[in-house]
């Protein structure tokens, strides 16, 4: 593969195909492992990564990265092959997640500020001989009655734009995902409340990422869809959804942007398949629309596998579906026949 960042961009986001979020912190995992009674050692942590891996189907056709989390990066299958060889040999290319979480802002009490840009730069370097082609840095923004503030905006959209011209000098294309959550501690705002954050975290973002220089044709944008908190009693339809995050982007995101990937955040397996099928669907989009699921990627598999070596091909069955379904999305060409159907 090319190693210009447009280039790796544009593989990132390859027609019909997403990438997998497979970069869940020691801490996240483990809460995904609490969830099917597996204890979460660094053994069966590879073993659940190796079974994603080598499911051959899924990550030929329908994967185009995978996000790492720097362990990941480091491990070998249990044959002894690095775990990174999976992943390029199935023609998908190797990620990594650089922040190091987010934290709480000082002075703004609720509010999250990302961390991990010292020493980024010799990470980076790190990274990029360990295979890493891309990177991920995830900002997260929650809406409550007091916020988010204009200030906690401003400084998460900074560290993404100075983590994004690292990574850019570095020869690793950004992720750069400032993620309004839906599955906040409160999570009772409505879609509008939902678009109005949106709208301004990505103006927000462009503008600093302009300010830092940074290269639009090489990096992917990684946001929320528009859509209301997981506790608003009002949920919109996923027609709603689709219209309000497409006409959401097109007002913030410049068309030099060659992909934007969402995350799914909380949606259903199922939810987060049709939104992105529906958005597709609509056509004449400046960008390519795909996936960068994490839970609504493996979900099924996890609990298919439930930690047995004896689950690993129905585990593989359902990350495949999954991920065949979402490819399906990624086009505009998901029906809930098919879904069925599978
Ligand atoms: P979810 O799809 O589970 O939200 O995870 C994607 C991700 O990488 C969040 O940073």
């Amino acid at each position: 593969m090319s190693e210009y960042l447009d280039d790796i961009a544009a593989a990132m986001v390859a027609e019909g195909q997403g990438i997998l979020a497979a970069d869940e912190s020691t801490g996240t995992i483990k809460k995904r492992f609490d969830s099917i009674n597996v204890e979460s050692t660094e053994d069966k942590r590879r073993d659940y990564r190796e079974m994603l891996f080598r499911a051959d189907d899924a990550m030929n056709n329908y994967i185009s990265g995978v996000i790492l989390y720097d362990e990941t990066l480091r491990q070998a299958a249990r044959d002894g092959t690095p775990l990174v060889d999976l992943i390029k040999n199935a023609n998908a290319v190797p990620g990594i997640k650089v922040d190091m979480g987010a934290k709480d802002l000082a002075g703004f009490p609720g509010e999250k500020i990302t961390e991990g840009l010292d020493g980024l730069r010799e990470r980076l370097a790190e990274y990029h001989d360990l295979g890493a082609r891309f990177a991920k840095w995830r900002a997260v923004i929650d809406i409550n009655e007091d916020a988010p503030s204009a200030y906690a905006m401003k400084a998460n959209a900074q560290a993404l734009a100075r983590y994004a011209s690292l990574c850019q000098e570095a020869g690793i294309v950004p992720i750069v995902e400032p993620e309004v959550l839906m599955d906040g501690p409160d999570a009772t705002h409505d879609i509008e409340d939902c678009y109005e954050v949106t709208e301004a975290a990505l103006n927000t973002v462009f503008s600093e990422l302009y300010d830092a220089g940074v290269l639009l044709e090489g990096m992917i944008l990684k946001p929320n869809m528009v859509i209301a908190g997981k506790n608003c009693p009002d949920q919109a339809d996923a027609e709603q959804v689709a219209e309000l995050t497409i006409r959401c982007l097109r007002s913030t995101v410049p068309a030099a942007v060659p992909g934007i990937a969402f995350l799914s955040g909380g949606q259903s397996d199922e939810q987060a398949t049709q939104n992105l099928s529906l958005m597709n669907a609509m056509g004449n989009l400046p960008w390519a629309l795909t996936f960068s699921y994490g839970r609504a990627l493996q979900a099924a598999a996890l609990k298919a596998w439930g930690g047995q070596d004896a689950n690993v091909a129905a585990a593989q069955a359902a990350f495949t579906h999954r991920a065949r379904m979402n490819g399906l999305a990624a086009l505009g060409k998901w029906s809930s026949e098919q879904e069925k159907a599978a």
